[in-house]
């Protein structure tokens, strides 16, 4: 009988009690492929076990860890494909030392934290946590509600500090709105910006005229705190701060003191520096911002997104194709890893 592409999926993806993670990820075109062969990894904690990988072409990993010691023998393994976007649980070096790709799932996450950033802006923007409070105190709270008008968006203009995969989206999703765009990204493409009204300006500007004012950068060490102090006091005070991102991206201290003074109107933060934020953290004391446990895109849709656009690298992969997503694009002129390729693209292409 011929070989099988072998896929593995990292031992988290199996709850303790034997039943799947994220039933929402199909697992089903990977079983019923005819030429695939797919299990779950036994062994839990620490690193990815470099033996249990041994002989397999693929590897779909959650959160568990892909280290150094993760890589396996025999120079099979062709790809980690991460279940979501973040990667800071990947030895990328390691990936690309041994010409395995690293991908990740853009497509799967766009929509889904594009309408998460939409929904805090309608959210903090139309007060709707302020007036839910007000309800549930009857006619005392009643009373209140003139005090607590929301904030119109027409005209009114919407910033993104980054305009990648899910910054874009999120114009997209605006657009009926009827609101002005303007982003602060240094490598954008100006095609794409003509192309979703976004007039591309430099940081200063953004702070100064946004209204809403999203971000949608990666954290890196150019990014970390690009929201802060400084940057704060340019906004103006009706201005309200959106982070999706990661919480690095945002000096947590520095916003929590601007809230506090009431120097911008308010924020709406899905990311936290630190996650969880211990429990004296002054930022959760505030009636100006609203929170979420890194989590508000997480929908049956967002996941089956992710799902499919794993399987999706896997079938690619498996064709002796590119995969989407590649992260260690580098990776992709090596010899060891376009010579996988070759030979799958010899044994399943076709
Ligand atoms: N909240 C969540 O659950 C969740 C889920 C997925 C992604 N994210 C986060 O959302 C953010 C955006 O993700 P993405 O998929 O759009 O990434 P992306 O790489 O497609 O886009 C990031 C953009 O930031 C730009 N950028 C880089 N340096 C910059 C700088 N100094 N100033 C301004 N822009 C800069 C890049 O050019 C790029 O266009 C990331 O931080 C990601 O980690 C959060």
């Amino acid at each position: 009988m011929a070989e099988k592409f072998r896929v593995a999926l990292s031992s988290d993806f199996l709850k303790p009690d034997g039943s799947p993670a994220f039933p929402m990820f199909d697992r089903k075109p990977l079983s019923d492929h005819p030429n695939i062969e797919w299990a779950y990894l036994k062994q839990g904690g620490g690193p990815v076990s470099a033996t249990e990988l041994e002989g397999y072409d693929a590897l779909i990993l959650l959160a568990q860890r892909f280290a150094r010691e993760s890589v396996p023998k025999g120079g099979r393994l062709g790809m980690v494909a991460r279940f979501g976007v973040g990667y800071d649980t990947v030895d990328v070096e390691a990936c690309s030392d041994n010409g395995i790709a690293l991908v990740i799932t853009p497509d799967g996450v766009r929509r889904p934290v594009a309408v998460s950033i939409i929904a805090l802006m309608l959210v903090i923007t139309g007060k709707l946590l302020v007036k839910d409070r007000l309800t549930r105190q009857g006619p005392p709270g009643f009373a209140q509600k003139i005090n607590h008008m929301g904030y119109g968006l027409v005209g009114r203009t919407l910033g993104s500090v980054g305009m990648g995969n899910i910054g874009a989206e999120m114009f997209r999703l605006a657009k009926p709105f009827d609101m002005t765009f303007i982003a602060c990204d240094p490598y954008a493409s100006p095609a794409l910006a003509a192309n979703l009204g976004v007039r591309l300006v430099d940081l200063e500007t953004l702070f100064r005229e946004s209204d809403v004012l999203a971000v949608n950068c990666l954290l890196n060490d150019e990014t970390h705190h690009v929201v802060n102090a400084a940057r704060i006091s340019l906004m103006k005070p009706t201005a309200y701060l959106i982070n999706t991102s990661r919480g690095g991206t945002v000096d947590q201290a520095a916003l929590t003191k601007a809230l506090q003074e009431n120097r911008i109107a308010g924020a709406g933060l899905d990311v936290l520096d630190p996650e969880p934020p211990s429990a004296d953290d002054p930022i959760l004391t505030l009636d100006n911002v609203v929170l979420n446990p890194h989590a508000l895109c997480w929908t049956d849709q967002c996941f089956a997104g992710i799902g499919a656009a794993d399987v999706a690298a896997v079938f690619d992969l498996m064709a002796g194709k590119e995969p989407r997503g590649i992260v260690n694009r580098a990776t992709t002129e090596n010899a060891g890893w376009r010579a996988k390729l070759e030979r799958n693209r010899a044994r399943f292409a076709g």
